[in-house]
């Protein structure tokens, strides 16, 4: 079973504060996705594999760690996630970038693919899927089995904001994914957003609202 980590640091808790906010602007707004995505990819390549090599200081001679083997790839899913993109890239610049295009339809709240552009090597890699909230859990769902469906094996799903059906959503389409959120809200409204969540994560992004 997939595992739920939540991310308790004061500096990522002080930051949901701000982003939950409506008082909060898109200025504001964008660069505080930004800074607690950074914060939490400290946390979510923890796992990273190390390897030992030998380097010299301006005293001696030392053997020393640096990260191995396997990279890593950050697959935003449109358009919300593409906020949290450059605060991962400031942690992992060498990262490679993959999108996936989805939205909710207002009526059924499923999600429609519009959009899939993904590394050549994508099942190579850790991958890092991101979107700012997991309500439902449809979006993250669908995200996760597209790359499945293209041989990626090592995936984590990284949101702000995750509810509880979506979590338990993701958990049983997805066992083998672990999730990592800032924060954890017991429920939605009857236009599936998250309460108290944030609102709608895109419009708060990107000024459309
Ligand atoms: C939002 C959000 C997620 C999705 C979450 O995107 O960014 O992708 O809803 O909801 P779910 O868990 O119920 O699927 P939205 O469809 O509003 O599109 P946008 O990012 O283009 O604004
Ligand atoms: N998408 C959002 O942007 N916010 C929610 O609360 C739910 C889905």
């Amino acid at each position: 079973m997939g595992r739920l980590i939540l991310l308790d640091h004061p500096l990522v808790q002080h930051k949901i504060s701000m982003l939950r906010d409506k008082e909060t602007s898109t200025k504001d707004f964008r660069e505080l996705v930004e800074e607690v995505s950074m914060l939490m990819a400290y946390e979510v390549t923890r796992d990273l594999p190390l390897k030992e090599i030998e380097i010299e200081t301006p005293i001696c001679k030392a053997r020393t760690n640096v990260i191995s083997g396997r990279s890593i790839g950050i697959i935003p899913i449109l358009r919300a996630g593409l906020g949290m993109v450059n605060g991962i890239l400031r942690l992992a610049p060498n990262a490679k970038v993959g999108h996936i295009g989805l939205y909710r339809d207002p009526v059924t709240m499923d999600p429609v693919e519009y959009y899939c552009k993904l590394p050549c090597d994508a099942e190579e890699r850790d991958l890092i899927v991101v979107d700012p909230m997991l309500a439902t859990g449809g979006s993250a769902s669908m995200a996760i089995t597209f790359l499945k469906q293209r041989g990626c094996q090592r995936i984590k799903f990284m949101c702000l904001v995750a509810a509880k059906q979506g979590v338990e959503k993701l958990m049983s389409d997805h066992p083998d994914v672990d999730i990592f959120a800032a924060a954890y809200d017991l429920e939605l409204n009857d236009h599936c957003y998250i309460v108290p969540g944030l609102g709608d994560a895109g419009d708060r992004l990107f000024g459309t609202k």
